[in-house]
């Protein structure tokens, strides 16, 4: 079996006196894609802003590579592999494509490597290259997702945290993200995929975890899940 990338234990986060995680236990081990599936509210984001430092924990640990990181912030874990595209895409809305991607790879001092990486970026995202001296902020929610994620592979990363990257988006739309990820996760990216769209997360994920209330409530193969009636009643509409 192949090791543990990122263990999540016991992790509790509060906002105030409210919990809204409360006691969760998941892991993503390298070469996986694991989906973290929930309705609204049940504490998918504040799970990722733990891990990634957004958030403080009030109980539980995180370790990367066999490693607390209880504490680190965003930079720390982007310099050591793990990058987070946030709910909502964050790209800087007044600087180009190419510019978000050069952003995107600020820990790295390999400049021709990094106008090789920015070229097979493009190589994913055909729609990113033929706008690249477009400003990000003129560009569709979908091809703000593409911008998103490519800023993200820009680090090199060796774990990828995506916070619904579906969201909002138009079907069509919601295909290519979808295909995009399990292409990146062929491309040998271990991706940990937050998404209320269930039965997409599932189609394409190795395992899955389902979060409901702040706690992780079902977990397993993601075949399995598809076909487990419990899952299908709760999450895919059946
Ligand atoms: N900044 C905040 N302050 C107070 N409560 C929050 C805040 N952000 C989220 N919450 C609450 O925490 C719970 C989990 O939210 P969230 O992690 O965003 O869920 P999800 O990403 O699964 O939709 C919800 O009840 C939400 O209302
Ligand atoms: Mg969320």
């Amino acid at each position: 079996m192949s090791a543990t990338l990122l263990k999540v234990t016991g992790l509790k986060v509060a906002y105030g006196g409210i919990q809204a995680v409360k006691g969760v236990d998941f892991e993503v081990r390298e070469g996986e894609l694991v989906t973290l599936i929930g309705s609204n509210g049940a504490g998918k984001t504040t799970t990722m802003k733990a891990i990634t430092g957004t958030l403080p924990l009030s109980g539980g640990d995180i370790e990367y590579l066999g490693q607390s990181i209880r504490g680190k912030g965003a930079w720390d874990l982007v310099r050591q592999g793990l990058a987070m595209v946030p709910e909502g895409r964050g790209v800087f809305t007044r600087m180009t494509i190419t510019e978000n991607l050069q952003m995107g790879a600020y820990i790295r001092t390999d400049k021709p490597e990094i106008a090789a990486d920015i070229d097979k970026i493009f190589g994913i995202f055909p729609r990113l290259k033929e706008r690249k001296d477009q400003l990000a902020g003129t560009m569709s929610g979908g091809e703000q997702q593409m911008l998103a994620m490519g800023r993200a592979l820009m680090s090199r990363p060796k774990v990828l945290l995506l916070d619904e990257p579906s969201m909002g988006l138009s079907p069509i739309m919601v295909d290519k993200i979808f295909e995009v990820v399990r292409e990146v996760y062929a491309q040998g990216v271990t991706v940990l995929l937050v998404e209320q769209n269930a039965s997409r997360a599932l189609q394409i994920a190795d395992r899955g975890y389902v979060m409901e209330s702040g706690l992780i409530t079902m977990s397993g193969e993601a075949k399995q899940m598809l076909s487990d009636p419990k899952v299908r009643a709760a999450y895919l509409g059946e």
